[in-house]
């Protein structure tokens, strides 16, 4: 299955794409992840990504495509397919993905957008928590750890992300919408295009995405 999860700061992207990638034995591929990865390799690449994401600014779309159009060529991506979670973000990244995947003689099957409220997106991030060691996504009330501050998966301690401070979340929603909600109707134009609300629990949002898989016989 070839995927793309679409969807504003805190829709739930990253959740949702760790557990249909393990359910369904598909490729996460998560730009943020790969960033944040660079970041903390505290390479040059790394610090320049970390000024781009610490301001809540879109990293530019030739350095984002390079990394994205190589991880694509990987051999496991025509075998197992892909999901592709924060790409893409603008209408030029959109365009280099149709072209890269034509070259690749592959297809996307769906996109889901998940569709979400500003005031569950500013809960959501602004109490979020991620394990240094696995990277598990919790969140303080939602989805809280069993001991405060460590991870259950691997005793991991737990960190608040840079730009999941208030004022920078406000950046980030501010440039989603200037440049990544138009990919809503380049989507739908080529009729791949679901909805789905973001503001569900976890579980729900799973199910009614699981559907849509059903429905298009991608299962
Ligand atoms: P990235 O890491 O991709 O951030 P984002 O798209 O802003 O999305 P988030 O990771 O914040 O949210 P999410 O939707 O994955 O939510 P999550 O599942 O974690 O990008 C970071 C930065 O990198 C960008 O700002 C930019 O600078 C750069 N970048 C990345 N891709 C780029 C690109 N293509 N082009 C240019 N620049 C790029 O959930 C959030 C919280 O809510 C968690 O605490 C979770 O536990 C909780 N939660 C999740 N789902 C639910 C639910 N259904 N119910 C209750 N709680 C839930």
């Amino acid at each position: 299955m070839r995927l793309v999860l679409l969807g504003p700061p805190g829709a739930g992207k990253g959740t949702q794409a760790v557990v249909l990638s393990n359910n369904l034995h598909i490729p996460h591929i998560s730009t943020g992840d790969i960033f944040r990865e660079a970041k903390e390799s505290g390479s040059e690449l790394g610090k320049k990504l970390a000024e781009y994401m610490e301001q809540g600014v879109l990293v530019p779309d030739d350095i984002v495509n390079r990394i994205v159009i190589e991880r694509l060529s990987k051999d496991d991506i025509k075998e197992k397919g892909f999901i592709l979670d924060g790409y893409p973000r603008t209408r030029q990244q959109a365009e280099v993905l149709d072209n890269a995947l034509e070259g690749l003689e592959l297809r996307l099957d769906m996109v889901i957008y998940m569709k979400t409220s500003k005031k569950t997106i500013l809960m959501r991030l602004t109490g979020r928590r991620i394990c240094k060691r696995c990277g598990h996504i919790y969140h303080i009330k939602n989805i809280p750890p069993k001991k405060e501050g460590i991870c259950d998966c691997c005793n991991g301690e737990l960190y608040q992300r840079e730009d999941d401070k208030e004022q920078t979340v406000l950046k980030r929603l501010e440039v989603y919408q200037e440049q990544t909600q138009e990919l809503i109707d380049y989507y739908k134009q080529k009729r791949l295009l679901k909805t789905v609300s973001g503001d569900l629990e976890v579980r729900q949002l799973y199910d009614v995405i699981y559907e849509f898989f059903g429905k298009k016989g991608l299962l």
